[in-house]
């Protein structure tokens, strides 16, 4: 899961959306942690469950780490800045489930599954075009989008 992370993190940019979903423990805030790290210098990088957002500067635009699980209504989201956020950052978001038609058409999935391995994951990516394209460098040959 950290080297996937630590291959598709060079490849995001400014006005990207990472929608991580997953049941809890799935390891959405453990892949997110290791963009950021890959991505800004930052010494700790916490989860935001009870913040609901967590922001960080890197050289590829400022990270925005969204968590939703506690949110009830889309207008809390707009309050945490989520406009901004799309304009100008790059998103991580653990339960994109409740950003309904907030969540922009050019976001990328990524599911995280369980495995009967309890150290191990199933990872489902999604991504309208662009996305193909730009994360062929990291896919493994054989995969499709
Ligand atoms: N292959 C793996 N990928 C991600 N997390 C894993 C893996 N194996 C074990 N884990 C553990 O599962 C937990 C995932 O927690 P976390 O990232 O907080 O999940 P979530 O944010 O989805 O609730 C962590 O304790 C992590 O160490
Ligand atoms: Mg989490």
């Amino acid at each position: 899961m950290a080297a996937l992370a630590q291959k598709l993190a060079p490849l995001l940019k400014r006005r990207d959306c990472i929608a991580l979903y997953g049941d809890l423990g799935a390891g959405k805030s453990s892949f997110i942690r290791a963009c950021i790290h890959a991505l800004a210098k930052a010494k700790e990088v916490p989860s935001p469950t009870f913040t609901l957002v967590q922001t960080y500067e890197s050289p590829a635009g400022a990270l925005w780490h969204f968590d939703l699980y506690r949110v009830k209504k889309t207008s809390e989201i707009l309050e945490l800045g989520w406009d901004e956020a799309l304009h100008d950052g790059i998103i991580f978001v653990e339960w994109p489930e409740r950003l309904g038609a907030l969540l922009p058409q050019r976001h990328l999935a990524i599911h995280l599954n369980f495995h009967q391995d309890s150290a191990k994951r199933r990872i489902s990516i999604q991504g309208d075009a662009p996305w193909p394209l730009r994360l062929s460098p990291v896919l493994p040959k054989a995969a499709k989008m």
